[in-house]
């Protein structure tokens, strides 16, 4: 059988697929269609300090090739996730990462301090990229010295090994991906969403509420790799590929590319049982190219390039 680890900085996962934060609950909603120990991690849906309403409906719209969403950041904050949330999630025999949202660095650094005392967190992934909140400013994953100092409160106010979830909403994604890394950041997830819309041309009506929101899905598969990889290049910390992964062969596209690891959103809602067999069915992809692990498949486009 095929080897699956991946280590990430100090974490060793049992195969190189967590869940995306915001698909999947904090984890164990999904129990039934996808055991928990047959991911490498669980990403919660992000927490902020407070409750969140979230945004108006419509909040979702579904598109050709994937949907949008502007939910909002809903959540029952922090107090809520430990003390209900956390003590469910905390059985299961897989990573936890806790996702993370502020409104500031200083909020951020708050919610990293009160995780830090929960040895039931492997990791955190800090939400920079939400396009739903503050208008879709996304100011803190734009702005590179923002990004920087908003990982860099997070790092002197936690030993957790750090994630930062960078936005695609960029014009040069690799400076982003710098500056995070300069912050302190242990590893990156590239991407989050990308900013749509979607109108019904007769009434004039916007499919979501906030008129903008987030577009996931096949759709942006290539946008997502090039992003990754622009990433990959940039920076000597690990990288997990987000953004449109459906099967086992995109999982390899993004190893490809040189990602250590992936995440999966928005397939999980039209196959809430892809988390449960896509380890497996990665494994049998690798066995019947011949191959002993996935190392051999991560960073085969830049061998690919450097041979020519
Ligand atoms: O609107 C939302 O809650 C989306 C969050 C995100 O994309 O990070």
């Amino acid at each position: 059988m095929p080897s699956l680890a991946v280590t990430l900085g100090e974490l060793q996962l049992a195969n190189p697929i967590l869940s995306a934060s915001g698909t999947f609950g904090h984890g164990l909603e999904m129990e039934q269609f996808a055991p928990p120990e047959r991911l490498g991690g669980l990403v919660s849906k992000t927490v902020t300090l407070r409750p969140r309403p979230g945004n108006p409906a419509p909040r979702i719209h579904e598109t050709e090739a994937g949907f949008l969403n502007s939910i909002g950041l809903e959540n029952r904050g922090l107090e809520t996730y430990l003390a209900e949330t956390l003590p469910e999630v905390a059985g299961a025999d897989t990573r936890i990462f806790c996702n993370i949202g502020g409104e500031s660095p200083e909020e951020y650094a708050r919610l990293a301090a009160l995780l830090d005392e929960r040895s039931e967190i492997d990791a955190l992934e800090i939400n920079l990229s939400c396009p739903n909140v503050q208008g879709g400013r996304l100011p803190f994953s734009t702005d590179p010295a923002l990004a920087e100092r908003c990982v860099r409160a997070v790092r002197e106010a936690t030993s957790k090994p750090i994630f930062a979830k960078l936005s695609p909403n960029v014009s040069r994604i690799a400076e982003l991906a710098v500056a995070v890394e300069q912050g302190g950041a242990d590893g990156i997830t590239a991407v989050n969403t990308l900013l749509g819309m979607q109108v019904d041309w007769r009434s004039g009506k916007p499919g979501l509420a906030t008129v903008m929101g987030g577009y996931s899905g096949q759709g942006i598969k290539p946008v997502a790799l090039r992003c990754a990889w622009e990433c990959v290049q940039a920076v000597s910390i690990p990288v997990l590929g987000c953004g449109g992964i459906a099967d086992a062969d995109d999982v390899l596209e993004f190893l490809a590319v040189g990602c250590a690891a992936v995440q999966v959103g928005t397939a999980s809602f039209s196959d809430p049982g892809l988390l449960g067999h896509l380890a497996a069915d990665l494994a049998a992809r690798l066995e019947a190219a011949g191959l002993e692990s996935i190392a051999q498949v991560r960073g085969s486009l830049e061998r690919h390039l450097s041979a020519k």
